[in-house]
């Protein structure tokens, strides 16, 4: 049951939690538990007012054996979700579940790229990957904040693919005007010059993550707020445009593509219109009018564009940061950060990955653990958990929680491994922190 997971409570490490699976119908439950939470000193975090804790009926017995209602009922009024590892850790159904008790829900992050895969009350499953993971509790005002990237075609699917399930999303999402605006021709660009890189490549989703950031970057890009500006709205897609067909021989621009592409996205204006929102603003309010909000990741620290394995990473900070940067919440107002552990790991993609299980033997933990991308389908590359990533993660996170998921899917296993320390391959002299360098971790081997 890959549904099950475990929350560990680093302010008391010996109580290792089950806490809920999907499905079933919902009631409340009135609780008013106490704070289990120990923050670095000097920090405060606000609080929220003592909350109903609202979890799957299905659910409630095992969750209430545990005493999980009291985490989740003590969790501070701004608090964040994040992957620790190379993403896919379940960061989706956490949100899901915590989103009943949380008035917004926010991403700070990334774009498309993300796949989050959560299930209604009757069990439907849900494919999600810009909209965050609030959207099925009805209550919940879901953010796409000035960090994301948003593509209006795929934006505009999800949006029709959840209607037309009967989950309402006008009124329900806001769109930071803000967020830069990732068009078809950014995922061009990606395939391009993944191309390029032959044998090297990243193995990127080619949702035109990297080259929508990197218009941002070298502030060329176009805002959300520029399509209430149809008149020079042209201008600013021709010079991008221009400048993706000056450095790629095989991208097709002209007279006619741009017109097109304008009378398209006049089109999106349109419709974007209602969700359009100061999203800096609202969140700001929500704070000060004791909202609670919770940040829900995309990706993790371990694809972070600082933090992670460099190149082999996306172009977004999934790490805390990214919160402040990406929502405009300021550090002092973070509360509760709980970093989404997979109870094995895996990674889809080019780059190190120094617990892998190479060869045949990564099946069993494929199949097992149902390891195949939300977003493009590939195959995960499947391996052992690790100690040293995940260390390596807590300390530029900050984690108050860890949730350690899919613990059931090793029961299929007769043997499982943790790989605790790093030793250079020549010499086994042991290597203390996770290495920046990639030649540096071609020598690095995992001890298990
Ligand atoms: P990009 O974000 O599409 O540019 O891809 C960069 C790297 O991040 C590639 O290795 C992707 O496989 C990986 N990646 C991006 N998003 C996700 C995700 O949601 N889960 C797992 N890996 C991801």
């Amino acid at each position: 049951m890959t549904a099950a997971s475990l929350t560990l409570d680093l302010a008391n490490p010996v109580a290792l939690r089950r806490v809920s699976s999907h499905g079933g119908s919902r009631r409340w439950v009135g609780h008013h538990g106490p704070s289990s939470l120990r923050l670095p000193k000097g920090l405060r975090c606000p609080r929220r007012a003592p909350a109903r804790v609202l979890v799957p009926a299905a659910a409630l017995t095992a969750v209430e054996e545990i005493g999980a209602v009291d985490r989740i009922a003590s969790l501070s009024q701004v608090a964040a979700v994040l992957g620790t590892q190379w993403g896919d850790e379940g960061k989706g159904k956490l949100v899901d579940i915590l989103a009943r008790n949380f008035d917004v829900v926010a991403r700070c992050q990334g774009g498309a790229n993300a796949g989050h895969t959560i299930y209604n009350a009757e069990g439907k499953k849900f494919a999600l990957h810009l909209v965050p993971s609030g959207i099925l509790n009805e209550e919940t005002l879901c953010i796409i904040g000035n960090g994301a990237v948003v593509h209006l075609p795929g934006l505009f699917q999800e949006i029709d693919g959840l209607e037309s399930n009967g989950v309402s999303c006008e009124g329900r999402i806001l769109v930071s005007d803000r967020a830069h605006l990732l068009f078809d021709f950014h995922q061009v660009v990606d395939g391009l010059r993944e191309a390029e890189l032959g044998n090297s490549l990243i193995g990127t989703t080619k949702r035109g993550i990297g080259p929508c950031y990197s218009s941002k970057v070298i502030r060329n890009g176009i805002r959300v707020c520029d399509l209430r500006h149809m008149d020079t709205f042209v201008q600013k897609l021709d010079t991008l445009m221009r400048d993706a067909a000056s450095r790629f021989e095989g991208f097709k621009y002209n007279v006619d593509i741009l017109d097109k592409e304008v009378d398209r996205y006049k089109k999106f204006a349109e419709r974007l219109d209602p969700f359009i929102s100061d999203t800096v603003h609202v969140i700001n309010e929500s704070i000060l009018q004791k909202k609670s909000i919770l940040v829900e990741g995309g990706q993790a620290t371990m694809l972070d564009i600082d933090f992670g394995t460099y190149p082999f990473v996306t172009s977004s900070s999934p790490s805390a940061g990214g919160i402040c940067t990406g929502l405009g919440i300021a550090p002092r107002c973070l509360g509760d950060i709980i970093g989404v552990v997979k109870a094995y790991t895996t990674r889809v993609g080019s780059g190190p990955f120094p617990t892998e299980i190479l060869g045949k033997s990564g099946d069993v933990l494929r199949v097992a653990g149902m390891e195949f991308g939300t977003t493009t389908g590939r195959p995960r590359r499947c391996g052992w958990l690790d100690i040293v990533a995940l260390k390596y993660c807590c300390q530029i996170n900050g984690f108050s929680s860890l949730n350690l998921t899919k613990l059931d899917v090793l029961s299929e296993l007769s043997e499982i491994k943790i790989g605790i320390s790093y030793r250079r391959k020549n010499d086994g002299e042991k290597v203390e922190s996770f290495p920046a360098d990639l030649h540096l971790m071609e020598q690095t081997q995992a001890c298990f």
